[in-house]
C-alpha cells in the first residue's frame, strides 16, 4: 500500500475544472516530483490533499484511509505537513518562536527540543539568527524557516510548494541537498512541486508531468530525464531546436 493514494481528483473554481481526474500514488519513505507549467494545477493538487480544497470528485487516501474533505488541522495530526507558496513566516514572532509554532500540536516536549536541535544542524543560519523577527530575514532564510516549521510537526509526508523559487542558485542547491537529508535522514516522505525540473528530477526517485489539470508522465525520474519531451519542454535540451534557431537568425541576417 503506498503512503498516499490519489485517485480521480476532480477541482473546480467556478466553472473552471482545473484538475480534471488527477491519479498518482507515493510510496513511503520516497521523494515524489510533480513537474509542470504554471497554471497546471500543482498548487490545487497540494491544497486538496492537506484539506484546504474539497474535491469535487475523487479521493485522498492516507495509509490507506480516506481523508478528502477532512479539516487541515486534522489531516496535519495524522502526519502530513505542507509548505505553500511563497515562504508565510509569522512576521512578528521569532525565528524560534516560528520553529517552535511548528510543533504545537505535539505533546513529546523532549521529541520537540530533540527536533529544534535536528532542524538547527540542517538550517545552521537560522540557529544564528534564532532570537531575531522573522520579517527581518531574507528570502532564502525565509523559505528555510518554513520548511524547517513544517519539519517540526515530524509530519510523515511532507508537501512542498516550490521551494526553490526566486532563491540563488547557490541556495537553490543548498535548499535541495537538505530535502534530501532530511528524506534520508529523518524518513519523511516528500511530495515536491517544482518549476526547476533540473534539480528535482535529480533529487526525486520518480516524476509525475502535469499539464492544465492532468498527469501526462509518469515514471522513474531517471527515465524521465532521458525522455526527449521532458529534455525538450522542462530541461531546455533540445538538438535540433537549438540549431533551427540559429538558421533562423542567419537567415533573417540574410534578409
Ligand atoms: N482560488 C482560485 N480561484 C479561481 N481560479 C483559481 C484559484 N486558484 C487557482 N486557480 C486557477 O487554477 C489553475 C491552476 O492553478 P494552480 O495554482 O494550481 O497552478 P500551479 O500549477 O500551481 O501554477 P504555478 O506554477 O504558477 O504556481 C490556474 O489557472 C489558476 O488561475
Ligand atoms: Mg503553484
Amino acid at each position: 500500500m503506498a503512503l498516499l493514494e490519489v485517485k480521480n481528483v476532480e477541482v473546480s473554481y467556478g466553472p473552471v475544472n482545473v484538475a480534471k481526474g488527477i491519479s498518482f500514488n507515493i510510496e513511503e519513505g520516497s521523494i515524489v516530483t510533480i513537474l509542470g507549467a504554471n497554471g497546471a494545477g500543482k498548487t490545487t493538487i497540494l491544497r486538496t490533499i492537506s484539506g484546504l480544497i474539497e474535491p469535487e470528485k475523487g479521493k485522498v487516501l492516507f495509509e490507506g484511509k480516506e481523508i478528502q474533505g477532512l479539516e487541515p488541522e486534522v489531516i496535519v495530526k495524522m502526519g502530513i505537513s505542507h509548505v505553500p507558496e511563497g515562504r508565510e513566516v509569522f512576521p512578528d514572532l521569532t525565528v524560534h518562536k516560528n520553529l517552535m509554532m511548528g510543533a504545537f500540536i505535539r505533546k513529546d516536549s523532549q521529541g520537540v527540543a530533540d527536533d529544534l536541535k535536528r532542524v538547527y544542524n540542517y538550517f545552521p543560519v537560522l540557529q544564528e539568527r534564532k532570537k531575531q523577527l522573522s520579517y527581518t530575514l531574507s528570502g532564502g532564510e525565509q523559505q528555510m524557516l518554513v520548511i524547517g516549521r513544517a519539519f517540526m510537526s515530524r509530519p510523515k509526508l511532507l508537501l512542498l510548494d516550490e521551494p526553490s523559487l526566486g532563491l540563488a542558485p547557490f541556495l537553490v542547491k543548498n535548499i535541495f541537498d537538505i530535502i534530501k537529508r532530511i528524506n534520508e535522514q529523518e524518513k519523511t516522505t516528500i511530495l515536491l512541486v517544482e518549476q526547476n525540473a533540473r534539480m528535482a528530477l535529480a533529487v526525486a526517485q520518480h516524476g509525475y508531468i502535469l499539464e492544465v489539470g492532468r498527469m501526462v508522465m509518469d515514471d522513474t525520474t531517471e527515465r524521465l530525464r532521458e525522455n526527449e519531451d521532458v529534455k525538450e519542454f522542462y530541461l531546455g535540451i533540445r538538438e535540433e531546436g537549438i540549431r533551427g534557431t540559429r538558421r533562423w537568425k542567419k537567415k533573417k541576417q540574410w534578409r
